[in-house]
């Protein structure tokens, strides 16, 4: 009986290992909670604007494009200069908002490398999805 229990936890150790899936592309599901530091500002399910510009369809985007929203100075040159939102553009900007784009209006630091990936994880995979219908 305690020898079938060992095997049996034995194989349920190996097969979670085999699911867990690959660091280097982010985990999305962490990815959403992550997420929660950022919507206060910005919006990801639809074109609204808070105090931040929404970001529905964020990855490709262009710097500075939303219609309507006041960007700072220097994230409209950023675009201007062609600043395009891929992912590693944004995982720089992430990292730190202020070196990437000075005198961005985005107060915001503080998130550590592994979670920079899970969040573009999420970020990835909600630019994929189309907009939601009314
Ligand atoms: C305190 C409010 C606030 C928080 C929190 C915040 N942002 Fe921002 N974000 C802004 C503002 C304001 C801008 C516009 C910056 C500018 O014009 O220089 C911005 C701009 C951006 C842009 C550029 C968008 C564009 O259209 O060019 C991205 C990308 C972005 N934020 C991602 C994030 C992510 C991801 C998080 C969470 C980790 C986050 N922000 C947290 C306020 C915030």
């Amino acid at each position: 009986m305690r020898r079938l229990l060992i095997i049996s936890m034995l194989t349920l150790s190996l097969t979670s290992q085999v699911l867990i899936p690959a660091q280097a592309e982010g985990d999305a599901v962490a990815g959403a909670k992550i997420y929660l530091k950022c919507r206060s500002c910005h919006i990801l399910e639809q074109p609204t604007n808070r105090m931040g510009p929404h970001l529905m369809q964020l990855l490709g985007r262009k710097a500075g494009s939303v219609e309507g929203f006041q960007y700072s100075p220097a994230m409209t040159e950023a675009g201007k200069t062609g600043l395009i939102w891929d992912e590693k553009n944004l995982k720089a900007f992430l990292t730190s908002p202020k070196t990437m784009i000075p005198g961005t209006s985005m107060r915001f630091w503080g998130l550590w490398e592994g979670q920079i990936d899970d969040l573009t994880a999420y970020l990835r995979e909600q630019s994929q999805m189309k907009p939601a219908e009314d």
